[in-house]
């Protein structure tokens, strides 16, 4: 695994235009000095997704994702850092350079690759242990279940020996230290014990990212015990919530729509039907990261999950968040059967097929749960049923689909149409939201939980982000306020760094670089943090209209509020004098006569 400079990182990132990469993924245009287009990280309707020609850096203002050129292509094809570089400089023509793998350079190259190759590695034993003698249990196990060979070599199954350190003592033999394998989830290190495997004796099934690598197992008893799945724990290179099994394959799919489901089993048995659109959330429920993830490759979605009450409840809390993330879906009936897996068994493809077509719309199915709450021989708990019915379609937002609703449901369980439409505007009258033809005006919009996150900062550090997006978009600024303001002033931590290394570069009479800057924060937090700190809107913080007011009243709140932080730390002996002092400055920067050029 190659080890590369920052100097050879600097030069693939610069001769990859940050606009020319993105525009093949997004649809861009140009709005002022920026390129706007669709988030591909969340679900939006309109642009908020910002690429910048100057900074060579994105940004989205509704989900904070950003970064540069490479951050972009790590999140879109979940690359590692070395694969996104390397995909970089293919497409930039340069040649990375080729190194050998130094035991130096291995610990300092990135540990999340080093755990991909040990998964990778691991599934590779398990599989052929399934092929081999020792594994003989588990193939039995695997066409007892009706899998075809192909289908097992599809999905990489495999099979951990029944020895409780077997593949611990495999993965040292390949070389790879305790350090990190007690990082991989697949081993635990024990002082007294030594390592121990996390799988033994079971059947194996690898989890891969949407880019097929493998990031994590499942492994089932075969047959009956306890408990029936184990799964990897989440790990730097696994988030639970972040990845759905199948992905890999489903991604591909020609269908316009995923069906979601919630096993192993299932999806393996769906997309050994022909179903090759089955991805599932392994024991874990629904959460928006998953929705998010399903919403980059589809809008739509067909539920299959259990048909028992666990699979009810499962549904019935999937279905709002994938709503949320503007995906629709429709709920598979797969009575008599318990799950997809069964249901291929018993009734086979072409009638599972029928029952996609016949799939029940979400909204009416979770009202037909609903209903069993209800005792509809009874006048009082028929009026309770359309009553809590009418609160629920008053969550839609558009008249037009709150009157279809009224329509299908009042059809549904034969109530009067145009009383159940007045049920829905009583109610609305009722919650006060001044609605009279059913049209929840003033209903507060769904929280959106990216933008929560994104307002947190306080007033000091918005001032300081405000800056340095100044600065770095009109580097003359910095001559008007050096005598000011220094890296000092800043938050201590990532602001502190930013600034440094932005005055640096200016100091040093090199262009201004925000995505070289970014560069040094290799984490996907971190690059996020960065791309707001050179996108803080001049707007929304300056109440002033004119920009030079605006700038000297940003740098009076960052001064002020340094020189208090300065203050406090001093002697109390101090404290008299340096008042004195600060509010002379403040006072000088106050006459200051900042940003009069055009
Ligand atoms: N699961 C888990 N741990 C368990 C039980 C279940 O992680 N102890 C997860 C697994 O991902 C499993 C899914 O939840 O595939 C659904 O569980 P369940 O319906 O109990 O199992 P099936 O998928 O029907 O498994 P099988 O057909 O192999 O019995
Ligand atoms: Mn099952």
């Amino acid at each position: 695994m190659p080890f590369y400079s920052d100097e050879i990182i600097e030069q693939v990132r610069a001769a990859n235009d940050i606009v020319d990469v993105i525009g093949q993924y997004v649809h861009l245009k140009k709005k002022g000095s920026s390129y706007f287009g669709l988030c591909p990280f969340h679900n939006e309707k309109s642009p908020s997704f910002s690429v910048s020609r100057q900074k060579q850096m994105y940004y989205c203002f509704g989900c904070g994702a950003g970064g540069n050129v490479i951050r972009f292509l790590m999140d879109y094809e979940n690359l590692t850092f070395p694969e996104a570089l390397q995909e970089l400089a293919q497409r930039a023509g340069i040649e990375l350079p080729q190194q050998e793998m130094t035991a130096e350079a291995r610990r300092a190259a990135d540990r999340k690759t080093q755990l991909l190759e040990i998964n990778k590695v691991a599934a590779k034993y398990f599989y052929s242990l399934l092929h081999s003698e020792r594994g003989q249990r588990a193939m039995a196990y695997f066409q007892g279940r009706q899998l075809s060979p192909e289908t097992m070599q599809k999905f990489g199954l495999g099979y951990s020996d029944q020895y409780s350190d077997d593949l611990y003592k495999y993965l040292r033999k390949m070389g790879y230290s305790d350090d990190i394998l007690k990082d991989s989830g697949l081993v635990t290190i024990d002082e007294a014990r030594g390592g121990r495997d996390k799988f033994w004796n079971r059947a194996m099934f690898p989890i891969l990212d949407a880019n097929s690598k493998v990031i994590a197992f499942g492994g089932r008893v075969m047959g009956d015990g306890e408990p029936k799945y184990l799964n990897s724990p989440e790990t730097p290179i696994f988030n639970k919530s972040r990845n759905l099994f199948g992905l890999y394959l489903a991604k591909k799919t020609k269908r316009k729509q995923f069906i979601l489901c919630e096993g192993y089993m299932d999806v393996i048995a769906l997309h050994q039907a022909g179903f090759d659109n089955a991805v599932a959330s392994l024991g874990t429920a629904l959460t928006p990261g998953h929705a998010a993830l399903i919403k980059r490759y589809t809008d739509a979605v067909y539920l299959s999950y259990d048909s028992d009450g666990a699979g009810v409840k499962a549904a019935l809390r999937a279905i709002p968040i994938l709503k949320e993330a503007g995906i629709t879906c429709k709920i598979i009936n797969m009575r008599p059967y318990k799950d997809p897996d069964e249901f291929m068994k018993g009734l086979g493809p072409e009638e599972y097929e029928k029952r996609i077509e016949g799939a029940e719309n979400s909204f009416l199915f979770s009202i037909r749960i609903m209903e069993a709450d209800y005792d509809m021989s009874d006048p009082a708990g028929k009026t309770a049923f359309q009553t809590a019915i009418a609160k629920r379609i008053l969550e839609f937002p558009e008249e037009l689909e709150r009157n279809n609703y009224i329509e299908a449901v009042a059809l549904q369980y034969q109530f009067p149409v145009e009383s159940l439409r007045q049920m829905v505007v009583h109610l609305a009258a009722k919650e006060g939201s001044g609605i009279t033809a059913a049209r929840p005006a003033n209903r507060p919009k769904p929280t959106n939980f990216a933008k929560q996150q994104l307002n947190r900062e306080d007033g000091p550090t918005k001032s300081q982000m405000l800056l340095l997006t100044w600065i770095a978009e009109d580097g003359g600024i910095y001559r008007d306020i050096k005598s000011y303001i220094g890296p000092e002033d800043f938050n201590e931590g990532i602001l502190q760094k930013v600034a440094t290394a932005l005055f640096a570069q200016i100091e040093a009479g090199e262009e201004i670089n925000p995505a070289k800057i970014s560069s040094q924060f290799p984490e996907e937090e971190e690059q996020r943090q960065v791309a707001k700190m050179f996108n803080t809107p001049v707007a929304e913080d300056a109440s002033a209209r004119d920009l030079g007011k605006a700038l000297r009243e940003t740098v009076i709140r960052i001064k002020e509020e340094s020189l208090e932080r300065q203050r406090k730390a001093a002697d109390p002996g101090e404290q008299l004098q340096l008042i004195r002092k600060h509010a002379e400055i403040i006072a000088t920067l106050k006459k200051h006569d900042f940003y009069h050029r055009s």
